[in-house]
Protein backbone atom coordinates (compact mmCIF):
# COMPACT_ATOMS: atom_id res chain seq x y z
CA UNK A 1 0.00 0.00 0.00
CA UNK A 2 0.93 3.45 -0.63
CA UNK A 3 0.09 6.98 0.97
CA UNK A 4 1.03 10.02 -0.65
CA UNK A 5 -0.09 13.01 1.30
CA UNK A 6 -1.99 16.18 0.25
CA UNK A 7 -0.31 19.00 2.38
CA UNK A 8 -2.44 21.63 3.12
CA UNK A 9 -2.05 22.24 6.48
CA UNK A 10 -5.02 21.43 9.02
CA UNK A 11 -6.90 20.54 6.23
CA UNK A 12 -4.62 18.39 4.12
CA UNK A 13 -4.76 14.50 4.07
CA UNK A 14 -3.90 11.07 3.24
CA UNK A 15 -4.88 9.29 -0.28
CA UNK A 16 -4.32 5.59 0.34
CA UNK A 17 -3.41 3.65 -2.78
CA UNK A 18 -3.23 -0.34 -3.05
CA UNK A 19 -5.16 -3.39 -4.58
CA UNK A 20 -7.99 -4.73 -2.26
CA UNK A 21 -8.39 -2.02 0.08
CA UNK A 22 -11.67 -1.39 -0.23
CA UNK A 23 -12.48 -4.61 2.26
CA UNK A 24 -11.01 -2.84 4.80
CA UNK A 25 -11.80 0.70 4.59
CA UNK A 26 -13.60 0.49 8.42
CA UNK A 27 -10.89 0.52 10.12
CA UNK A 28 -9.43 3.68 8.54
CA UNK A 29 -12.81 5.26 8.26
CA UNK A 30 -14.46 4.49 11.67
CA UNK A 31 -12.04 7.86 13.32
CA UNK A 32 -13.74 10.00 10.65
CA UNK A 33 -17.55 9.16 11.56
CA UNK A 34 -16.90 9.96 15.42
CA UNK A 35 -20.83 9.81 16.67
CA UNK A 36 -22.19 11.17 13.78
CA UNK A 37 -24.24 9.64 10.82
CA UNK A 38 -22.39 8.00 8.00
CA UNK A 39 -24.25 8.81 4.62
CA UNK A 40 -22.81 6.52 1.50
CA UNK A 41 -23.29 7.66 -2.07
CA UNK A 42 -23.04 5.39 -4.42
CA UNK A 43 -24.18 4.65 -8.30
CA UNK A 44 -25.77 1.34 -9.08
CA UNK A 45 -23.25 -0.43 -11.06
CA UNK A 46 -20.53 0.55 -8.38
CA UNK A 47 -23.72 -0.37 -5.89
CA UNK A 48 -23.78 -4.08 -7.25
CA UNK A 49 -20.00 -4.93 -7.47
CA UNK A 50 -18.26 -2.94 -4.39
CA UNK A 51 -20.88 -1.72 -1.44
CA UNK A 52 -21.30 -5.15 0.26
CA UNK A 53 -17.97 -5.71 1.16
CA UNK A 54 -17.20 -1.67 2.11
CA UNK A 55 -20.90 -1.99 3.84
CA UNK A 56 -19.28 -5.18 5.56
CA UNK A 57 -15.96 -3.30 6.52
CA UNK A 58 -17.92 -0.66 7.91
CA UNK A 59 -19.83 -3.34 9.92
CA UNK A 60 -16.53 -4.66 11.44
CA UNK A 61 -16.12 -1.31 13.14
CA UNK A 62 -19.67 -0.58 13.76
CA UNK A 63 -20.51 1.19 11.55
CA UNK A 64 -23.65 1.38 9.77
CA UNK A 65 -24.12 4.34 6.83
CA UNK A 66 -27.09 5.48 5.11
CA UNK A 67 -26.90 4.30 1.50
CA UNK A 68 -28.07 6.58 -0.39
CA UNK A 69 -28.06 5.47 -4.52
CA UNK A 70 -27.79 8.35 -6.82
CA UNK A 71 -28.08 8.00 -11.08
CA UNK A 72 -25.13 7.12 -12.94
CA UNK A 73 -23.21 9.69 -14.98
CA UNK A 74 -23.69 13.26 -15.67
CA UNK A 75 -27.31 12.62 -14.03
CA UNK A 76 -25.72 12.62 -10.66
CA UNK A 77 -24.76 16.12 -10.99
CA UNK A 78 -27.95 18.24 -10.68
CA UNK A 79 -29.72 20.09 -8.33
CA UNK A 80 -32.61 17.86 -8.22
CA UNK A 81 -30.59 14.57 -7.61
CA UNK A 82 -28.58 17.35 -4.86
CA UNK A 83 -31.84 18.09 -3.19
CA UNK A 84 -32.92 14.10 -3.56
CA UNK A 85 -29.84 13.75 -1.31
CA UNK A 86 -30.00 16.30 0.95
CA UNK A 87 -33.62 15.19 1.44
CA UNK A 88 -32.78 11.67 2.65
CA UNK A 89 -30.12 13.06 5.28
CA UNK A 90 -32.68 15.18 6.85
CA UNK A 91 -34.79 11.82 6.82
CA UNK A 92 -32.26 10.20 8.44
CA UNK A 93 -31.40 13.23 10.74
CA UNK A 94 -28.12 13.77 9.92
CA UNK A 95 -26.53 16.47 11.57
CA UNK A 96 -23.66 18.75 11.42
CA UNK A 97 -21.56 15.52 12.20
CA UNK A 98 -22.44 14.19 9.29
CA UNK A 99 -20.09 12.22 7.57
CA UNK A 100 -20.57 12.01 3.32
CA UNK A 101 -18.59 8.66 1.84
CA UNK A 102 -18.85 8.78 -1.73
CA UNK A 103 -18.18 5.29 -3.56
CA UNK A 104 -17.95 5.89 -7.10
CA UNK A 105 -16.60 7.53 -10.48
CA UNK A 106 -15.81 11.19 -10.67
CA UNK A 107 -19.41 11.96 -11.37
CA UNK A 108 -20.54 10.78 -8.07
CA UNK A 109 -17.69 12.30 -6.07
CA UNK A 110 -18.65 15.85 -7.19
CA UNK A 111 -22.12 15.35 -6.27
CA UNK A 112 -21.09 14.02 -2.85
CA UNK A 113 -18.65 16.41 -2.47
CA UNK A 114 -20.87 19.84 -3.19
CA UNK A 115 -23.32 17.62 -0.63
CA UNK A 116 -20.99 17.62 1.76
CA UNK A 117 -19.75 21.26 1.36
CA UNK A 118 -23.33 22.61 1.51
CA UNK A 119 -25.44 20.38 4.08
CA UNK A 120 -25.77 22.44 7.43
CA UNK A 121 -22.93 24.77 6.01
CA UNK A 122 -20.74 21.82 5.59
CA UNK A 123 -19.36 18.26 7.13
CA UNK A 124 -16.94 15.98 6.25
CA UNK A 125 -16.15 13.73 3.20
CA UNK A 126 -14.09 10.79 2.46
CA UNK A 127 -13.69 9.46 -1.59
CA UNK A 128 -13.75 5.77 -2.29
CA UNK A 129 -13.14 6.80 -5.77
CA UNK A 130 -13.96 3.23 -8.25
CA UNK A 131 -12.91 5.06 -11.63
CA UNK A 132 -9.42 5.45 -12.89
CA UNK A 133 -10.62 9.12 -13.62
CA UNK A 134 -11.42 9.31 -10.67
CA UNK A 135 -8.08 7.83 -8.44
CA UNK A 136 -5.92 10.02 -10.48
CA UNK A 137 -7.90 13.15 -10.83
CA UNK A 138 -11.42 14.22 -8.81
CA UNK A 139 -11.20 12.24 -5.72
CA UNK A 140 -7.83 14.52 -4.83
CA UNK A 141 -7.96 18.55 -4.04
CA UNK A 142 -11.47 19.28 -2.78
CA UNK A 143 -13.38 20.45 -6.29
CA UNK A 144 -17.17 19.64 -6.06
CA UNK A 145 -19.94 20.52 -8.49
CA UNK A 146 -23.27 20.24 -9.80
CA UNK A 147 -23.43 21.35 -13.62
CA UNK A 148 -25.84 23.88 -15.01
CA UNK A 149 -27.04 23.26 -18.84
CA UNK A 150 -24.66 26.20 -19.94
CA UNK A 151 -22.12 25.45 -18.27
CA UNK A 152 -20.23 22.50 -16.90
CA UNK A 153 -19.17 22.25 -13.23
CA UNK A 154 -20.69 26.93 -12.59
CA UNK A 155 -21.91 25.30 -9.39
CA UNK A 156 -19.35 23.88 -6.90
CA UNK A 157 -17.44 24.80 -3.95
CA UNK A 158 -13.58 23.86 -2.96
CA UNK A 159 -14.41 21.41 0.26
CA UNK A 160 -11.47 19.07 0.52
CA UNK A 161 -12.10 15.02 1.70
CA UNK A 162 -10.46 14.30 4.89
CA UNK A 163 -9.14 10.54 3.50
CA UNK A 164 -9.30 9.17 0.07
CA UNK A 165 -8.84 5.69 -0.64
CA UNK A 166 -7.80 4.29 -3.74
CA UNK A 167 -7.91 0.66 -4.42
CA UNK A 168 -6.44 -0.29 -7.71
CA UNK A 169 -7.78 -3.98 -8.04
CA UNK A 170 -10.89 -2.14 -8.57
CA UNK A 171 -9.77 -1.08 -11.77
CA UNK A 172 -9.91 -4.64 -13.13
CA UNK A 173 -14.07 -4.68 -13.80
CA UNK A 174 -13.25 -0.82 -15.24
CA UNK A 175 -15.71 -0.79 -18.62
CA UNK A 176 -13.53 0.21 -21.42
CA UNK A 177 -14.96 3.35 -21.85
CA UNK A 178 -14.32 3.89 -18.37
CA UNK A 179 -10.62 2.89 -18.86
CA UNK A 180 -10.13 5.01 -21.82
CA UNK A 181 -11.26 8.19 -20.07
CA UNK A 182 -8.92 8.02 -16.74
CA UNK A 183 -6.12 7.51 -19.66
CA UNK A 184 -7.10 11.12 -20.86
CA UNK A 185 -6.79 12.74 -17.40
CA UNK A 186 -3.06 10.81 -17.41
CA UNK A 187 -2.30 11.91 -20.97
CA UNK A 188 -3.13 15.84 -19.60
CA UNK A 189 -1.03 15.30 -16.82
CA UNK A 190 2.03 14.06 -19.43
CA UNK A 191 0.90 16.48 -21.45
CA UNK A 192 1.42 19.86 -19.25
CA UNK A 193 3.34 18.60 -16.03
CA UNK A 194 5.72 15.26 -16.33
CA UNK A 195 7.42 14.60 -20.07
CA UNK A 196 8.64 11.24 -18.27
CA UNK A 197 4.91 10.19 -17.64
CA UNK A 198 4.06 11.08 -20.84
CA UNK A 199 6.70 8.96 -22.56
CA UNK A 200 5.83 5.95 -20.33
CA UNK A 201 2.29 5.96 -21.69
CA UNK A 202 4.02 6.32 -25.35
CA UNK A 203 6.03 3.10 -24.09
CA UNK A 204 2.99 1.07 -22.84
CA UNK A 205 -0.24 2.82 -24.14
CA UNK A 206 -1.65 -0.70 -25.06
CA UNK A 207 -0.67 -2.14 -21.74
CA UNK A 208 -2.69 0.48 -20.31
CA UNK A 209 -5.37 0.21 -22.57
CA UNK A 210 -5.63 -3.39 -21.36
CA UNK A 211 -5.85 -2.72 -17.88
CA UNK A 212 -2.22 -4.38 -17.09
CA UNK A 213 -2.13 -3.71 -13.19
CA UNK A 214 1.49 -3.22 -13.13
CA UNK A 215 1.33 0.14 -15.42
CA UNK A 216 -1.54 0.47 -14.07
CA UNK A 217 -0.58 1.50 -10.11
CA UNK A 218 2.35 3.06 -11.94
CA UNK A 219 0.81 5.85 -13.46
CA UNK A 220 -1.85 5.92 -10.47
CA UNK A 221 0.89 6.54 -8.31
CA UNK A 222 2.49 8.86 -10.71
CA UNK A 223 -0.66 10.77 -11.48
CA UNK A 224 -1.66 11.51 -7.80
CA UNK A 225 1.73 12.47 -6.69
CA UNK A 226 1.57 14.88 -9.74
CA UNK A 227 -2.20 16.22 -8.08
CA UNK A 228 -1.34 16.16 -4.77
CA UNK A 229 1.69 18.35 -5.31
CA UNK A 230 -0.16 20.61 -7.51
CA UNK A 231 -2.70 21.14 -4.95
CA UNK A 232 -0.57 21.37 -2.30
CA UNK A 233 0.84 24.55 -4.00
CA UNK A 234 -2.49 26.09 -5.48
CA UNK A 235 -5.12 24.45 -2.90
CA UNK A 236 -7.72 27.63 -4.65
CA UNK A 237 -6.83 27.22 -8.47
CA UNK A 238 -5.53 30.60 -9.04
CA UNK A 239 -1.97 29.56 -10.17
CA UNK A 240 -0.16 26.11 -11.13
CA UNK A 241 -3.66 24.29 -10.87
CA UNK A 242 -5.06 25.97 -13.59
CA UNK A 243 -2.57 24.29 -15.67
CA UNK A 244 -4.70 20.93 -15.30
CA UNK A 245 -7.41 22.28 -17.48
CA UNK A 246 -5.67 21.58 -20.49
CA UNK A 247 -7.92 20.14 -22.53
CA UNK A 248 -10.78 21.28 -20.26
CA UNK A 249 -11.89 24.47 -21.58
CA UNK A 250 -12.74 23.51 -24.89
CA UNK A 251 -13.44 19.83 -23.27
CA UNK A 252 -16.05 21.27 -21.16
CA UNK A 253 -17.83 23.17 -23.68
CA UNK A 254 -18.11 20.27 -26.24
CA UNK A 255 -19.74 18.40 -23.24
CA UNK A 256 -22.32 21.05 -22.86
CA UNK A 257 -22.50 21.57 -26.35
CA UNK A 258 -23.89 17.74 -26.40
CA UNK A 259 -26.26 17.89 -23.69
CA UNK A 260 -23.45 16.33 -21.52
CA UNK A 261 -24.23 12.91 -23.24
CA UNK A 262 -22.54 12.88 -26.82
CA UNK A 263 -19.31 12.89 -25.07
CA UNK A 264 -18.23 11.20 -21.87
CA UNK A 265 -15.83 13.25 -19.80
CA UNK A 266 -12.65 12.00 -20.65
CA UNK A 267 -13.37 11.87 -24.84
CA UNK A 268 -14.30 15.73 -24.46
CA UNK A 269 -11.26 16.45 -22.77
CA UNK A 270 -9.33 14.56 -25.44
CA UNK A 271 -10.79 15.86 -27.93
CA UNK A 272 -10.07 18.97 -26.06
CA UNK A 273 -6.31 18.59 -25.62
CA UNK A 274 -5.81 18.04 -29.16
CA UNK A 275 -7.23 21.54 -30.44
CA UNK A 276 -5.91 23.22 -27.29
CA UNK A 277 -2.30 21.88 -28.28
CA UNK A 278 -3.15 23.22 -32.23
CA UNK A 279 -3.97 26.89 -30.66
CA UNK A 280 -0.87 26.37 -28.76
CA UNK A 281 0.97 25.60 -32.07
CA UNK A 282 -0.49 28.23 -33.97
CA UNK A 283 0.78 30.93 -30.55
CA UNK A 284 4.26 29.36 -31.79
CA UNK A 285 4.65 27.84 -28.44
CA UNK A 286 4.87 24.11 -30.00
CA UNK A 287 5.46 22.82 -32.94
CA UNK A 288 3.19 20.92 -35.11
CA UNK A 289 4.80 17.20 -34.48
CA UNK A 290 4.14 18.00 -30.88
CA UNK A 291 0.44 17.83 -31.24
CA UNK A 292 1.47 15.03 -33.57
CA UNK A 293 2.89 13.15 -30.93
CA UNK A 294 -0.55 14.36 -28.29
CA UNK A 295 -2.55 13.21 -31.43
CA UNK A 296 -1.38 9.88 -31.96
CA UNK A 297 -0.90 8.88 -28.04
CA UNK A 298 -4.46 9.96 -27.66
CA UNK A 299 -5.56 7.54 -30.52
CA UNK A 300 -3.71 4.51 -29.20
CA UNK A 301 -5.67 5.10 -26.02
CA UNK A 302 -8.80 4.58 -27.89
CA UNK A 303 -9.73 8.29 -27.31
CA UNK A 304 -11.58 10.31 -30.70
CA UNK A 305 -9.36 13.59 -31.44
CA UNK A 306 -12.48 14.96 -33.66
CA UNK A 307 -15.50 15.91 -32.73
CA UNK A 308 -19.31 16.04 -35.19
CA UNK A 309 -22.24 18.08 -34.79
CA UNK A 310 -20.88 21.21 -33.36
CA UNK A 311 -19.50 24.58 -34.64
CA UNK A 312 -16.55 26.74 -33.69
CA UNK A 313 -18.65 29.39 -32.92
CA UNK A 314 -21.00 27.49 -30.73
CA UNK A 315 -17.68 26.31 -28.92
CA UNK A 316 -16.46 29.52 -28.79
CA UNK A 317 -19.41 31.05 -27.09
CA UNK A 318 -19.89 28.08 -24.47
CA UNK A 319 -16.56 28.66 -23.15
CA UNK A 320 -17.37 32.37 -22.51
CA UNK A 321 -18.58 30.63 -19.32
CA UNK A 322 -15.33 29.21 -18.53
CA UNK A 323 -14.01 29.78 -14.60
CA UNK A 324 -10.79 31.06 -15.91
CA UNK A 325 -12.57 33.80 -18.39
CA UNK A 326 -10.83 37.52 -17.29
CA UNK A 327 -12.18 40.43 -18.47
CA UNK A 328 -13.82 38.20 -21.06
CA UNK A 329 -10.87 37.49 -21.80
CA UNK A 330 -10.61 33.57 -23.15
CA UNK A 331 -7.79 31.81 -21.25
CA UNK A 332 -5.93 28.57 -22.06
CA UNK A 333 -3.83 25.83 -20.07
CA UNK A 334 -1.74 25.31 -23.07
CA UNK A 335 1.56 22.96 -23.26
CA UNK A 336 4.71 25.04 -24.30
CA UNK A 337 6.82 21.87 -24.77
CA UNK A 338 5.38 18.21 -23.74
CA UNK A 339 5.45 17.81 -20.56
CA UNK A 340 4.98 21.56 -19.41
CA UNK A 341 2.86 24.47 -19.78
CA UNK A 342 1.57 27.94 -19.01
CA UNK A 343 -1.63 29.19 -18.67
CA UNK A 344 -2.47 32.08 -21.46
CA UNK A 345 -5.07 34.85 -22.89
CA UNK A 346 -5.77 34.55 -25.81
CA UNK A 347 -7.65 37.04 -27.55
CA UNK A 348 -7.67 36.35 -31.51
CA UNK A 349 -11.07 34.92 -32.45
CA UNK A 350 -9.94 34.09 -35.74
CA UNK A 351 -7.11 31.64 -34.34
CA UNK A 352 -9.35 29.80 -31.92
CA UNK A 353 -11.52 29.48 -34.44
CA UNK A 354 -8.87 28.06 -37.17
CA UNK A 355 -7.48 25.49 -34.20
CA UNK A 356 -11.35 24.35 -32.99
CA UNK A 357 -12.19 23.69 -36.70
CA UNK A 358 -9.51 21.42 -36.96
CA UNK A 359 -10.91 19.07 -35.14
CA UNK A 360 -14.50 20.02 -35.76
CA UNK A 361 -16.55 18.22 -38.01
CA UNK A 362 -19.81 19.73 -39.15
N1 LIG B 1 -9.38 18.44 -12.29
C1 LIG B 1 -8.65 19.64 -12.21
C2 LIG B 1 -8.46 20.13 -10.82
O1 LIG B 1 -8.80 19.48 -9.87
O2 LIG B 1 -7.96 21.21 -10.62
Amino acid sequence: MRQISVRLGDRGYLVMIGAGLLSGVGEAVRPLVGGGKAVLVTVPPVRELYLQSVLDSLADVGVQPLVVTVPDGEDAKTPRTYLDVVGRMLDAEAGRDALVISLGGGCVGDLAGFVASTYMRGVGLVHLPTTLLAQVDSSIGGKSALNHPRAKNLIGSFHQPELVIADTRVLRTLPPKEARCGLAEVLKYGAILDSELFGILEGKAEEALGLNEGILEEIVCRSIEIKARVVGADEMDRGGRMLLNFGHTVGHAIESATGYTGYSHGEAVAIGMVAEARIAAKLGMISDGEVERIVRLATRLGLPTRASGITADELIGLMHSDKKVRGGELRFALPDAIGSGVVVGVTDRGLINEALSGVLEY
